[in-house]
C-alpha cells in the first residue's frame, strides 16, 4: 500500500499508484508551462501560488476518474491542468473578495502585491485555462462554461445573501454547490470524459464530484473555525471576520433564535460585532469551537460525504473505485 496525493490517500495497487503519480507529475509540469508569460512579472505573479503548493485535489480526482476509461488518453492531463488553473484563478479572485492575506501558507497575491495584480493574474490564468480547454473540443468548453457560470453565481449569491423569506441554510447550500461543487463535479466529469469512459460512468462521476465538492466545502468551513493556520495554510476565522455565513454559524444562529439561551445570544452578538480586533476574533473562535453547532456541522459534512459515496455503487469494483470511496472519508477527516 502506498500513499499518494493529498490527504494521504492509500492506493493498494502499484499500477494505479504509478498512473496517479505520473499523471500528477505531468500536471505539475503543465501548470508551470501554462503560467509562463513573456512578461517576467506575470510569470512571477501567476506562479506565486502554483509554487506555494496546494493539495491538487481536483487533478487527483481527474486522474482517478480517468481509470474508468483509458487513463493514458491524450486529453486527461490537459483536462486536469484546466481544472487546477481555473481553481487557482478563483483563489486569486476569492482572496481579494475575502480580504484574505494568507493562502497556501504564503502571502496571498493581494497581500503580496495589490488587488489589481491579484484580479488581473486571475484573469490571465483563466485565459490560459481557456486556451488549453479549446484543444479538448466544444463539449469540454461547454461543460466548463456552464460550471464556471455556476461557480461565479455561487460567489455572487454568497455576497448578496439570501432573498427575503429564503431559509439561510438552503441558500448556503446553493452557494457552496455553485462555488465549489461545480468545479469538483467537472473534475470527475472531465476525467471520465477525456478517458472515453461510458456515458453512464461520466454521469456517475459528475454526480459524485458535485456531492464530494459540497462535503469538501463544508469541511473547509468547519476548518476555518476548528484549525490553526499551520494546518490550513490560511488565516483561521477569515469567514467570521468577513461576516461570510458558514454552516456552524448558521446553525448557532438558528439555535439562538429557537431557544434564546443567553450564552448563544452572547456568541451571536459577538459574531455580529466588530471582529477586526485579533483578541475578539480569538474569543469568537473559542466560543464556536466549544459550541455544539460545530459538531452538528461536522455531522452534516459526514452525511454529504456518505451521499457522494453512495453514488459510486453502480461502478465496477476495483482499486479506482476503492480510492474514490476512501476520498469521501479523507475529505471529512480534514474537518476533525
Ligand atoms: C480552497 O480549495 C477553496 C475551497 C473550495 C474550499 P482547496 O482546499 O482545494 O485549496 P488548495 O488548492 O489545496 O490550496
Ligand atoms: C472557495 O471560497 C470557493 C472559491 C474560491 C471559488 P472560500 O472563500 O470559501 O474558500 P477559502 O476558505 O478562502 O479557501
Ligand atoms: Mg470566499
Ligand atoms: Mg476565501
Amino acid at each position: 500500500m502506498t500513499v499518494v496525493g493529498p490527504f494521504g490517500l492509500s492506493v493498494r495497487d502499484q499500477a494505479l499508484e504509478a498512473d496517479v503519480q505520473t499523471g500528477l507529475a505531468a500536471v505539475e509540469a503543465g501548470l508551470l508551462d501554462a503560467t509562463k508569460s513573456d512578461v517576467p512579472f506575470i510569470t512571477e505573479a501567476a506562479q506565486h501560488l502554483v509554487r506555494a503548493g496546494g493539495k491538487r485535489f481536483r487533478p487527483l480526482l481527474v486522474m482517478l476518474a480517468s481509470q474508468f476509461g483509458d487513463p493514458y488518453a491524450p486529453g486527461v492531463v490537459p483536462a486536469a491542468v484546466v481544472v487546477e488553473l481555473t481553481h487557482l484563478a478563483t483563489l486569486y479572485h476569492d482572496d481579494v473578495m475575502d480580504e484574505a492575506d494568507v493562502r497556501r501558507g504564503v502571502p496571498s497575491a493581494n497581500a503580496r502585491w495589490d488587488n489589481s495584480v491579484a484580479v488581473l493574474t486571475g484573469d490571465f490564468l483563466f485565459a490560459r485555462a481557456s486556451h488549453i480547454l479549446s484543444d479538448l473540443g466544444p463539449e469540454a468548453v461547454r461543460v466548463q462554461a456552464e460550471a464556471f457560470e455556476r461557480l461565479v453565481t455561487g460567489q455572487i449569491l454568497e455576497t448578496v445573501g439570501p432573498r427575503d423569506g429564503r431559509d439561510p441554510v438552503d441558500h448556503y447550500l446553493d452557494v457552496i454547490g455553485g462555488k465549489t461543487g461545480s468545479l469538483i463535479a467537472v473534475s470527475g466529469r472531465f476525467g471520465a470524459m477525456t478517458s472515453g469512459a461510458d456515458e453512464s460512468v461520466v454521469d456517475i462521476l459528475t454526480q459524485y464530484g458535485e456531492r464530494l465538492g459540497v462535503a469538501f466545502q463544508l469541511a473547509d468551513d468547519v476548518l476555518d473555525i476548528a484549525s490553526d493556520s499551520h494546518e490550513s495554510g490560511k488565516t483561521p476565522g477569515t469567514d467570521l471576520r468577513e461576516g461570510i455565513p458558514t454552516l456552524p454559524v448558521l446553525l448557532l444562529r438558528a439555535q439562538a433564535e429557537a431557544h434564546g439561551r443567553p450564552e448563544d445570544l452572547e456568541l451571536v452578538a459577538m459574531l455580529d460585532g466588530d471582529l477586526a480586533d485579533d483578541a475578539r476574533l480569538a474569543e469568537a473562535l473559542e466560543g464556536l469551537r466549544a459550541h455544539p453547532a460545530l459538531e452538528q456541522a461536522r455531522r452534516d459534512t459526514v452525511r454529504y460525504a456518505e451521499e457522494a459515496r453512495a453514488t459510486l455503487t453502480p461502478l465496477p469494483e476495483g482499486y479506482a473505485k476503492s480510492a474514490l470511496v476512501e476520498l469521501c472519508d479523507a475529505v471529512v477527516h480534514r474537518a476533525g
